[in-house]
């Protein structure tokens, strides 16, 4: 069953869980993920970036998103865009039956330069409106993705803000927060706090200097009904950076975000938890091991039925820390055209403390 990100994070808020948004670009981590999901009876949120789009093509996603619905009939399932630099994107998406789009206007649309407020604004307004009006739901971006130990903007694959940025774009101001959601009414707000994506998120275990949990805080304090997501969200585990390592890997010692520092912002209105580094680390470890231990290996399933059950165990894990356990079959997903009714109702519009 397809539901909107709007309604699954409803729910979540209601019910004071986060639900991972795990990143997908083929069949096996799709069905990672579904299985995971069906083990923990929680509800999915796959999420494809436009890299994940050039790479297997927006109708065999399409399909593949169609085809896991159909086989996991319980599980509501949610695709969103991921980083849509563009209301050409975000169209798209909404055209190939994605249920949710990420309009990321912290940068302009070469997704390097950070973009100013006013823009930001403007093409998040326009996004929101054509979304809302098919009774899909928008997350947007305030603050720009970057470290705040060496103040350089996040860079993954050609997505990130380029070159050294000041404190002020690395960490979302509250007050900004307040009226870009309600010039906007983006359904969920991405935040920028020290979080980048990728697995060199930290030379260290993050303390608050680093990681300002301090600022979800903040934002959720001046908006309490506001879905809070955070990206960057891997963890990068120990035991998985080793296990890359142990087989020919070679990724220096890194440090993502601590699950304890998660469950924390779900405690402060976060609802979505972007994470996909994870899942390839989880995946290319196995792939590593089974490449050194059976060299003379040459069929693709040996190697990809050990790779996916390792990303199911992860997305499992995430499930349940999350609180996502037990939710899947307590919600009845909405039609877009109900959803649609409602926002032009305005009973969807965002509600503030403030
Ligand atoms: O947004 C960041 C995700 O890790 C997606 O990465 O653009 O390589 O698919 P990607
Ligand atoms: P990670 O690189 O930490 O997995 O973050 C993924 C993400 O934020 C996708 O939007
Ligand atoms: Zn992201």
């Amino acid at each position: 069953m397809m539901i909107t990100l709007r309604q699954l994070l409803d729910h979540a808020a209601e019910h004071d869980y986060g639900v991972p948004a795990f990143n997908i670009n083929n069949m096996e981590q799709g069905l990672a993920i579904m299985r995971a999901a069906e083990r923990c009876n929680a509800p999915v949120i796959l999420q494809a970036s436009r890299g994940a789009r050039n790479y297997a093509g927006d109708i065999m996603l399409q399909h593949m998103i169609k085809a896991l619905a159909k086989m996991y009939p319980t599980i509501p399932l949610c695709m969103h865009q991921d980083h849509g630099n563009s209301e050409q994107t975000c169209k798209s998406a909404l055209d190939y039956d994605f249920t949710s789009v990420m309009m990321d206007g912290s940068l302009a649309a070469d997704g390097k330069t950070p973009a100013d407020y006013a823009y930001n604004v403007r093409i998040t307004k326009t996004v929101a409106e054509m979304a809302h009006k098919r009774g899909a739901s928008i997350e947007g971006e305030l603050g720009v993705l970057g470290s705040l130990e060496t103040g350089m903007g996040d860079q993954e694959d050609g997505h990130g803000a380029e070159g050294v940025l000041s404190q002020d774009q690395l960490l979302t101001d509250p007050d900004e927060a307040v009226s870009f959601v309600k010039e906007t009414k983006v359904d969920a707000l991405a935040i920028a706090m020290g979080t980048s994506h990728g697995a060199y998120k930290f030379s260290r275990k993050p303390d608050g200097d680093i990681l300002a949990m301090h600022v979800i805080e903040a934002i959720h304090r001046k908006l309490p009904n506001t879905h809070l997501v955070m990206h960057g969200s891997s963890s990068v585990p120990q035991e998985l950076q080793d296990i890359f390592n142990e087989f020919g890997g070679e990724m220096p010692q890194t440090y993502g975000v601590p699950i304890e520092e998660i469950e924390r912002g779900i405690q402060s209105g976060v609802r979505k938890v972007n994470i996909d580094t994870d899942c390839r680390l989880a995946m290319t470890g196995i792939i590593r091991k089974i490449a050194k231990h059976h060299a003379s290996e040459f069929d693709l399933r040996k190697f990809l039925v050990p790779a996916t059950k390792a990303m199911e165990d992860l997305c499992a894990e995430r499930f349940m820390r999350f609180g996502c356990e037990g939710r899947a079959d307590k919600i009845k997903p909405l039609s877009l055209e109900k959803m649609a009714s409602r926002y032009l109702s305005g009973s969807l519009d965002p509600a503030f403390a403030v």
